[in-house]
């Protein structure tokens, strides 16, 4: 669904990640799915619904470019032409007992939402979150109070030293749902955790199937992230 939301707030958070609350009109949100949201560049850019109450939803982008410069321009108030909510979130129905999230840098959002979504199902979960430095940490308190929380950094400025692999080893689950960079994904996909689930980014076009900008290598050919994703189980694709 294409709507104007509307800006509710947008300020850095952490060293690199801007946090944007914005109203919309939408009953229901899954955790992982995704809006597809205009900026002044000519493709839309995706943003992973990072938390969501009553109308309002929060985003947390990188400014990495000329579209997400401009998006970190806009104030209280402003106009946000935005398509969605779309794409294929975590399947909470496969949750089982215990679920391990593990998250990585801009990839730590979705799954924000996702463990809020499953505490207030009952299902206890442990996050293990993988940042670069303390710098750029974000959400570690939100996080808490949920349930078990591990950071990692990679330079040890905070928390573990490493990366999130090196806890991941150590936890106990039934499932996992993760969200990072690829080397990150590749590594969690090859975990001991029997079903795994991850969130694929990709750049994108249309968003919802139509133009094929956003495929991505399978074994028995390509998926599309926007439409068949962007949340994959891990022998779906190939990383
Ligand atoms: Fe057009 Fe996915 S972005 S098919």
């Amino acid at each position: 669904m294409r709507q104007f939301a509307t800006v509710l707030s947008n300020h850095p958070i952490a060293k690199g990640a801007m946090e944007m609350k914005v109203s919309v009109d939408t009953n229901e949100i899954a955790p992982g799915t995704f809006f597809h949201v205009k900026t002044s560049e000519l493709l839309r850019r995706p943003l992973s619904v990072a938390n969501v109450e009553g109308n309002v939803v929060t985003f947390l982008y990188k400014v990495i470019g000329a579209g997400t410069t401009d998006l970190a321009a806009r104030r209280a108030g402003d106009k946000l032409d935005v398509l969605g909510p779309l794409g294929n979130g975590f399947p909470l129905q496969q949750a089982g007992k215990r679920v391990v999230l593990v998250g990585g840098g801009i990839g730590v959002p979705p799954l924000y939402y996702t463990r809020r979504v499953l505490a207030a199902r009952g299902i206890e979960t442990v996050a293990i979150l993988g940042f670069d430095t303390k710098a750029s940490i974000f959400y570690e308190d939100a996080f808490r109070e949920l349930g078990e929380t591990i950071i990692t950094t990679v330079d040890g400025t905070y928390g573990e030293k490493g990366f999130v692999t090196g806890p991941l080893a150590q936890v106990d689950a039934d499932v996992l749902f993760s969200c990072g960079p690829e080397p990150m994904l590749k590594a969690v996909a090859a975990s001991h955790i029997e079903e795994r689930y991850i969130s694929i980014e990709n750049r994108m076009g249309c968003g919802i199937g139509a133009c094929f900008a956003c495929v991505y290598q399978a074994p028995d050919g390509y998926v599309k992230v926007c439409s068949d994703g962007p949340v994959f189980r891990a022998e779906e694709v190939t990383l």
